[in-house]
């Protein structure tokens, strides 16, 4: 049993769509969120830069905090980070591209699969590389939707201007005739209304939320690492960026229980140094 809380981070709000389901599935555990909105967002950079935060939040977390598991709740980070941060933590870190591909091909009847995400992570394979590690003979189909994760941490979740930049984003996954749409960036959820206006009513919306939070689950009973106290967790929210807007904005997309959102800060430039080539990323455009 091990009372320390979970650390979990993404590059703004979306990964409080996975602190939900942490909270949800499991009462019990304090969680300690960063929302690295002052570096937002990790779509639009390069891979070794966002890997450079990923590994800089964690260390934070694990030093500061004191947390027992790293949650990445971000498939960006996820995608730049996780095999890094694995073989470098001692304590365990969950990723959300694994759970949340796994949860799509279970959805899906025809075996033809949308996954949709930031320009980073659809740029990086690694949604592809899962597929062949878990050995899925179906038809995968990846869509990147730039500028969707401005619109969620704008707060605009189903104006006609979100609706249609979805329509043309999503209309090859549309034609492709996916029956499942893995929404593969922790952001994507909070457009669900629209995104499933777009793609139709047959078509089979999934998060890597839920299927994330069994995941941290199945690891605590494993490992031992659940708390012992029956109490209500604490939750506490940490934001890089503007606290006040993130409590304004993180309230109306996760609900009234945020509490007060406590600043963090980062030295300058350590992602920006000559260790870290940049020059060599891939070239992402937009998020
Ligand atoms: N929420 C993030 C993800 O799952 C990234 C959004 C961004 O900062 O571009 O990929």
């Amino acid at each position: 049993m091990d009372n320390r809380p979970i650390g979990v981070f993404d590059s703004g709000f979306g990964g409080l769509t996975v602190a939900r389901a942490l909270i949800d599935l499991l009462p019990h555990e304090d969680l300690v969120y960063v929302g690295d909105t002052g570096r937002y967002p990790y779509g639009s950079r390069p891979l070794e830069e966002v890997a450079c935060f990923a590994r800089e939040i964690a260390h934070y977390l694990i030093h500061d905090h004191r947390v027992k598991m790293i949650v990445v709740a971000c498939n960006t980070a996820s995608a730049a980070a996780l095999d890094l941060l694995r073989s470098e933590l001692e304590v365990p870190v969950v990723g959300v591209i694994d759970p949340g591909l796994r949860a799509a091909v279970r959805a899906s009847r025809s075996g033809t699969v949308g996954v949709i995400g930031t320009v980073g992570t659809m740029s990086s394979g690694a949604y592809q590389r899962t597929a062949e590690s878990i050995r899925w003979q179906g038809e995968l189909h990846c869509a990147a939707c730039p500028g969707f994760v401005e619109f969620v941490e704008r707060g605009e979740l189903d104006s006609d201007q979100v609706h249609v930049l979805a329509e043309r984003l999503l209309a090859p996954l549309v034609s492709a005739k996916v029956d499942t749409l893995l929404l593969g960036c922790t952001h994507y959820p909070f457009l669900a209304r629209t995104i499933a206006d777009v793609m139709g009513r047959d078509v089979v919306l999934v998060s890597s939320a839920d299927e994330t939070a069994f995941e941290v689950r199945s690891i605590l009973a494993s490992t031992g690492l659940g708390r012992r106290s029956q109490a209500t967790g604490q939750h506490r929210f940490l934001s890089s960026g503007d606290c006040r807007w993130f409590e304004e904005v993180g309230r109306r997309l996760f609900g009234e229980d945020l509490g007060q959102v406590e600043p963090v800060s980062w030295g300058a430039g350590n992602c920006l140094g000559s260790e870290m080539d940049l020059g060599t990323g891939p070239s992402l455009g937009d998020s």
